[in-house]
């Protein structure tokens, strides 16, 4: 039986799947790997932890038992946006990428927009300058290491770089190009005047391919390396917000999903390009050919709960240890004892500045109200609320730009917990469903192979064979109405404090 591979390039480390004709997955490896912050708010990965990466887990994919290799037919990529890969011209790596989450870019993004100017630019775009994009990224290396930036000859995404690596080609996709702020996302391809605008040269990117198109062959080097056969097509793929919609089936109008990983994202669907004026949410290419999709980005989401768990929640994670369950589970119980509004304890999840709705690389997390009365479970169940809020926010955008909203799928870590998804359903006030697989991007990635290697005609048809809907949270009136105000004191946190995280910003 043919089978295809999707490899996710992520961000605490990489995935490979391998997945059948029938969309059952029926191997899978994760290798990790650091992340660096050499600075405060800086975020850094080597690339060449990501190649061993990818190598260990695809070679254990082509060793796993009942994997016959011929059956492999072809291998989709995806991974972490954003993030830039410097490569001189020999192809060597002349220093770490830069991530998604970094936040060092604040002058280029000002620099940037100031030059092109703010509406101009989502004119140009469809985006705003944020810290996390890539064009600010190439600016800041050009003033703060000029003699790196010298010999720069190509920028790479995460999982470009990979895919340089496994077959000697340069390329990305229209879905991971959109976010690096230099590329016309209504058109597909690159922004040659915008490039020329920020002396960029126009060399520097690589070929964009639409999501399910063939961009290389597996190399001779990387099949001795992995024991995959030597020439199997190397898919564009996605960038992992759009490779994942195709990977919960958000392919059609109306369907939307709502993913908790280490970030958050609200993600659309849409036909034709739909714009925010205010640049909130992003307005990317999707990785079904010649349609969009809108999204709002939580940046610490399941972050925000990593961290409390690290910070603070040594008791739980000691239980855990000793009845080998999850610490999440025991964090989760104990928010589940508290009322919502978590009796007036108010989280902001901002723990690495945000962008939805704010594009504020400034702000900070904050538990806003303590008092005598709050213990560990207050604070556990105000972290997931204020995660929940903060993808309202982006909800709530999307609602306004008239985004048609029918269906939400949860997606990633976080929806495993029911009672965060109910949570979830309730600050919406919509109901949340849940799908038969949660393989997230490295999914989607090996659709979008299995419509290249001809195993389905379409993104839609290779979506609709695989996916379907097992679960739905409906949500609690009740519940609802006692969120509402809390929502509304979150919010306005936000916007008292936004002044002294700028002021503190500067101190530190
Ligand atoms: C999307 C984004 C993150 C990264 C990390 O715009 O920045 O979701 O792709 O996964």
């Amino acid at each position: 039986m043919s089978i295809v591979l999707g490899l996710d390039v992520g961000t605490s480390g990489t995935k490979a799947i391998a997945v059948d004709a029938s969309g059952k997955v029926v191997a899978s490896a994760l290798v990790e790997y650091p992340l660096h912050s050499p600075k405060p708010n800086w975020a850094e990965q080597d690339p060449a932890d990501w190649k061993r990466a990818a190598i260990e887990a695809l070679s254990r994919l082509a060793h796993a038992p009942g994997i016959k290799v011929s059956d492999i037919k072809g291998l989709g990529l995806t991974g972490q946006m954003h993030g830039s890969v410097f490569l001189d011209a020999n192809g060597r790596v002349l220093r770490n990428a830069i991530l998604w989450c970094d936040q060092r870019t604040a002058k280029q993004c000002d620099d940037i927009t100031s030059k092109v100017g703010a509406r101009k630019l989502i004119e140009m775009v469809c985006n705003p300058a944020l810290t996390g994009f890539t064009a600010p990224k190439i600016l800041w290396l050009r003033e703060n290491e000029p003699e790196v930036y010298a010999k720069v000859r190509k920028v790479l995404l995460p999982k470009d770089y990979i895919r340089f690596e496994l077959t000697s080609e340069f390329g990305t996709d229209v879905a991971d190009a959109s976010g690096t702020l230099l590329f016309d996302v209504k058109k597909r391809t690159w922004h040659k005047e915008l490039m020329s605008l920020l002396d960029i040269p126009a060399e520097f990117m690589p070929r964009a391919y639409e999501g399910p198109e063939v961009t290389g062959h597996l190399s001779a080097d990387a099949a001795a390396a992995t024991g995959l056969p030597k020439g199997i097509p190397v898919i564009a793929g996605g960038g992992d917000q759009a490779a994942g919609g195709v990977g919960c089936g958000i392919v059609r109008t109306g369907v939307i999903s709502s993913t908790v990983g280490t970030s958050g994202v609200v993600f659309a669907f849409s036909d034709s390009v739909t714009l925010d004026p205010e640049g909130r949410v992003h307005t990317f290419c999707h990785s079904v050919p010649g349609k969009w999709h809108v999204m709002g980005v939580v940046l610490s989401a399941g972050g925000s709960l990593r961290w409390f768990r690290d910070a603070l929640c040594q008791p739980e994670k000691a239980v855990a240890a000793d009845t080998g369950r999850d610490p999440y589970e025991y964090i989760t119980a104990a928010a589940e004892s508290v009322p919502p509004g978590a009796e007036g304890l108010v989280f902001l999840p901002y723990l690495t500045g945000e962008r939805t709705p704010h594009k504020d690389p400034y702000a900070k997390g904050a538990f806003i109200g303590l008092s005598l009365r709050h213990t560990r479970a207050h604070m556990a169940r105000a972290v997931l609320e204020g995660v929940a809020y903060a993808m309202r926010d982006s909800l709530d955008i999307m609602r306004g730009m008239g985004v048609p909203i029918t269906q939400a799928r949860a997606s990633g870590g976080g929806a495993k917990s029911a009672f965060w998804r109910q949570m979830q359903a309730d600050v919406n006030q919509a109901p949340l469903v849940t799908i038969n697989v949660d393989e997230g991007p490295a999914y989607g990635a090996a659709l979008l192979a299995t419509v290249a290697t001809g195993m389905h005609k379409s993104v839609e048809e290779a979506c609709d064979a695989t996916i379907r809907v097992v679960d739905t949270c409906a949500p609690d009136a009740a519940r609802s109405a006692a969120y509402n105000p809390w929502f509304a004191e979150y919010q306005a946190a936000y916007h008292a404090l936004a002044p002294g995280f700028a002021r503190a910003a500067k101190l530190i």
